[in-house]
């Protein structure tokens, strides 16, 4: 008796006799086919019932979403799209589901709908597909990091700190009431309801990351960050996941260095070792595609664009140049931008993130030296005093996918950049300390992770890409 996969049986080179699966159905043809998936692939392994030899009344639970236990033979299989099959001789249900109450029928469900079942939308082959991604990738960035010599670092999740200085934080709160400081008048101080002190979740863990990295060497963080934008938009969670990877002695080129050669190394993990479920969403893509108007289609394939990033070097320019580009650009043949980039020192939008990638260079760009101003306190200022050593990565279909820089590492400069946006000292005399003790050139970047799944599956909505979204409107389950 041999307990397996639908995975392990369908990629058997030998026929076996007796084995067992457990599974939920997806369908039920004919009181005769039943299809079944244990998550293990995103392909179903037929089960083939003989009705006569079967209880009437156990076959009417044979519903769609019911949990089930079958016995018998792998055998070739006679129908279409499959090469082997299971002969059933012992059938159970474990778990009974209502037809007309589960919500996932066998037919296409908008994503709409699917994201209010978040808690059963895994049942379906494209989320399925792309969770399996998700998986994929997140162990794809452990083991680049492991086989490069990079530390592993837990950055904490409540902080005292903000470390983008952008006051786009979630504060913490003391439910403990009893316990909690009071003001004056007797009310709840939650401003001060940890223990005492001001905390919330942190947006990143990188400034505890440089202070591991100025000891380790070269560490990565990989965990939840949060940001308290109220941003509706396709690209932007309140939670989302974040990997920092931090090195001492390693300037801005060095970092963007690393960090082409790792976003090539990961995307490529998943090329080579997740063909089924890409070769899925690549065909599900291209018939979404075909619905749309020409224009609008897109100009590569799912697994074509992830080959073409591996493939091709990432275009470097700096802001200044590409402000220059923008300037004498139009970007739907009659206008030029809208609001033009008149004034250099403008951030850019995402319109003009996109143009860049997807009209000018037509490839990844990492866009580097940008106005102090626009950019965190952290960032090593240039020789020139308004630019910093900053970097975004700008990925085609999404925009901003990585942002870093080399660190400030002078210890006065640092102060007078804290100063300017009135961080106070007592804040981070521990950040403070790097600078004043064994100093040194060190850089890192951030790599959203939700962004970096929805490149690798070809989503188009982040919610789509984390198992239970929190959004402003979505914070359920
Ligand atoms: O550009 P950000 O804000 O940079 C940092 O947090 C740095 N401390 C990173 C570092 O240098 N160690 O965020 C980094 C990346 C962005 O490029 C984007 O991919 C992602 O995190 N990101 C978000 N993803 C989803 N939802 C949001 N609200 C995000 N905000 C940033
Ligand atoms: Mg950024």
């Amino acid at each position: 008796m041999q307990s397996k996969t639908v995975s392990d049986l369908l990629n058997q080179d030998i026929l076996l006799q007796e084995v067992e699966v457990k599974g939920w159905v997806r369908t039920f043809r004919a009181n005769r086919f039943i299809a079944l998936n244990d998550g293990s692939t995103i392909n179903n392994i037929q089960c083939v019932v003989d009705f006569e030899n079967f209880d009437e009344a156990l076959l009417k639970r044979i519903t769609t979403g019911a949990a089930i236990y079958v016995k018998g033979d792998l055998v070739e299989s006679q129908g279409k799209g499959q090469t082997v099959e299971i002969q059933v001789k012992e059938l159970d249900v474990l778990g009974d589901s209502d037809p007309e109450t589960y919500p996932i029928q066998p037919k296409k469900h908008s994503f709409e709908f699917l994201r209010e079942n978040a808690h059963l939308r895994t049942r379906t082959n494209t989320f399925s597909a792309v969770m399996r991604l998700r998986s994929a990738l997140s162990f794809a960035i452990h083991k680049y990091f492991n086989e490069n010599g990079f530390y592993y670092m837990h950055a904490p999740i409540i902080t005292g700190s903000d470390a983008e200085g952008a006051g786009e934080m979630f504060q913490v709160t003391n439910l403990d009431v009893a316990n909690t400081p009071k003001t004056d008048d007797g009310k709840v101080d939650y401003a001060q309801d940890f223990f005492g002190k001001e905390t919330n979740l942190t947006v990143s863990g990188q400034l505890e990351a440089e202070t591991y990295a100025m000891s380790l060497g070269k560490v990565y963080t990989f965990g939840p960050t949060f940001r308290a934008e109220n941003s509706n938009t396709s690209r932007h969670l309140a939670e989302f996941w974040m990997i920092e990877p931090e090195v001492a002695f390693m300037d801005l080129a060095g970092n963007m260095d690393l960090a082409e050669d790792f976003m090539k190394s990961v995307i490529n993990y998943v090329l080579e070792n997740n063909k089924e479920d890409l070769e899925f969403l690549d065909k599900r893509l291209a018939d979404e595609d075909k619905k749309k108007p020409q224009a609008e289609r897109s100009p590569m394939g799912l697994i074509e664009k992830l080959n073409f990033v591996t493939e091709n070097n990432f275009k470097r320019v700096s802001y200044t140049e590409a402000i220059d580009i923008l300037r004498n650009s139009k970007p739907n043949k009659k206008k030029k931008f809208k609001y033009i980039i008149d004034e250099w020192g403008a951030d850019l939008q995402s319109e003009h993130e996109r143009f860049l990638v997807e009209k000018h260079f037509k490839c990844p760009v990492i866009l580097f030296d940008y106005p102090a101003n626009i950019k965190a306190f952290y960032m090593r200022l240039n020789d020139d005093g308004k630019t910093v050593r900053a970097m975004d990565i700008l990925f085609p279909g999404i925009g901003e996918i990585v942002g870093g820089a080399q660190r400030e590492e002078r210890l006065d400069v640092l102060k007078e950049k804290m100063a300017a946006i009135d961080i106070p000292e007592e804040d981070l005399w521990w950040y403070l300390d790097l600078r004043k003790f064994g100093t040194a050139v060190h850089s890192g970047f951030g790599l959203g992770f939700e962004r970096l799944v929805m490149f690798a599956t070809g989503m188009s909505n982040i919610r789509d890409v984390i198992p239970f979204p929190r959004t402003p409107q979505n914070a359920e389950f």
